[in-house]
């Protein structure tokens, strides 16, 4: 049995993990924590990152003693400790990585940087059904929109992009024009619940290349939101001509959340049927959304690919999917990185093994 403890302090939920893997390779989550600062980043519409830095000071020491960290630790249960250490918010990075450090010092143990994309990716492990290898990745957070194709621990290769806003960053801001408070996406989706898809046409956001054409596999969501602005604006416009106030919240929140789940679910599943990869994995904060889930499953299905979704609970941040990242990585760097490593704001996946190195990257 190797055990991994695990801490995730990239954005703004604090969350701590014990995740363990067994000689023929299943993988368990002991116990896992996550303390969700979304309430009080709703206030100012965002993530404040000095507040996001204090309270992940104040929750980790709160999410270790939930999931029993220290008893595994003298316990000997422990084989490994690991953060995250990139990309994210500096300061709350720092927070992880010094806990992280500490805690691997002073129970003399490997200490592991770990990328979070690469958590995301490794999340739909946490499901009852593994994906086979290779397959392609639709990883959809509030930073990242991308195709990413996977060969094996730590092997991506980076199909499709979006060349502006992330799909969960498009959810929050329209959330905001439309009145639905923070975090959009969860907002969205309850208020799209009762609204018609169809009612709006809205682009597609396709990406020209500047020799002509489109880059089929990539992705912006930029002018959808201007298109979603000047939408509302033109119905505001509209019902106070004729005396209404109310704006047609559902249907405007339901023809958003279709187009974009439809663009997703398009250009990923050809992505996957040109390079041959027959298995699609849906992951990351915006792989929670239900009409997303369910559009990618009948899409899926009709082209005969085999789509595997990471388990909801594991869709948003959390330290289980980073954990199961560092099982992989401990395997191949026994003593893990140096632990003078820092944190980088932005390091690319393409780069994650260099938080192995000596001398450290950062
Ligand atoms: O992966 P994540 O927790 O953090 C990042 O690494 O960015 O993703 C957060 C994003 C937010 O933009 C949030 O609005 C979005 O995921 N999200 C959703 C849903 N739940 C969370 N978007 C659409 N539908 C949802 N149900
Ligand atoms: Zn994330």
């Amino acid at each position: 049995m190797t055990t991994v403890l695990a801490l995730e302090t990239s954005c703004d939920e604090s969350a701590a993990a014990l995740v363990e893997r067994d000689p023929q390779g299943r993988i368990a989550v002991l116990a896992h924590a996550v303390a969700s600062q979304v309430e009080e980043h709703a206030r100012w519409g965002g993530v404040v990152p000095e507040l996001a830095s204090r309270r992940h000071v104040e929750a980790l020491p709160v999410l270790l003693e939930r999931i029993d960290a220290a008893a595994a630790l003298r316990a000997g249960r422990v084989q490994a400790v690991a953060a995250t250490v990139a990309p994210g918010l500096s300061g709350a990075l720092l927070v992880g990585s010094v806990t992280g450090r500490t805690l691997a010092r002073l129970y003399g143990l490997p200490f592991l940087g770990m990328h979070h994309l690469e958590g995301h990716l490794c999340s739909v492990r946490l499901g009852e059904r593994t994906p086979s290898l290779p397959h392609l990745v639709l990883l959809v957070s509030g930073g990242h929109t991308e195709l990413i194709r996977v060969d094996g621990p730590g092997r991506f290769e980076r199909l499709g992009r979006s060349h502006d806003d992330a799909a969960g960053e498009a959810f929050d801001k329209v959330a905001r024009l439309l009145g639905l408070g923070y975090p959009g996406g969860p907002a969205i989706q309850a208020a799209a619940e009762l609204g018609d898809p169809a009612r709006f046409r809205l682009p597609r956001g396709r990406v020209s290349r500047p020799e002509g054409g489109h880059y089929p596999y990539d992705f912006s969501f930029s002018g959808l939101k201007t298109a979603m602005v000047r939408l509302v604006q033109q119905l505001r416009e509209e019902s106070a001509a004729a005396g209404e106030a109310a704006l047609p919240v559902a249907d405007l929140a339901a023809s958003f959340e279709q187009v974009v789940a439809d663009v997703l679910v398009e250009r990923a599943c050809r992505c996957a049927r040109d390079h041959n990869l027959y298995s699609l994995v849906l992951v990351g904060g915006v792989a929670a959304n239900r009409r997303l889930r369910a559009l990618l499953q009948s899409r899926a299905a009709a082209q005969d690919l085999d789509v595997h979704a990471a388990p909801l609970a594991y869709c948003t941040d959390n330290a289980a999917m980073i954990g199961v990242a560092a099982l992989d990585r401990l395997s191949g760097h026994p003593s893990g990185s140096a632990l003078e490593l820092g944190v980088s704001a932005r390091l690319p996946l393409d780069r994650a093994e260099s938080l192995y190195a000596e001398p450290p990257p950062f």
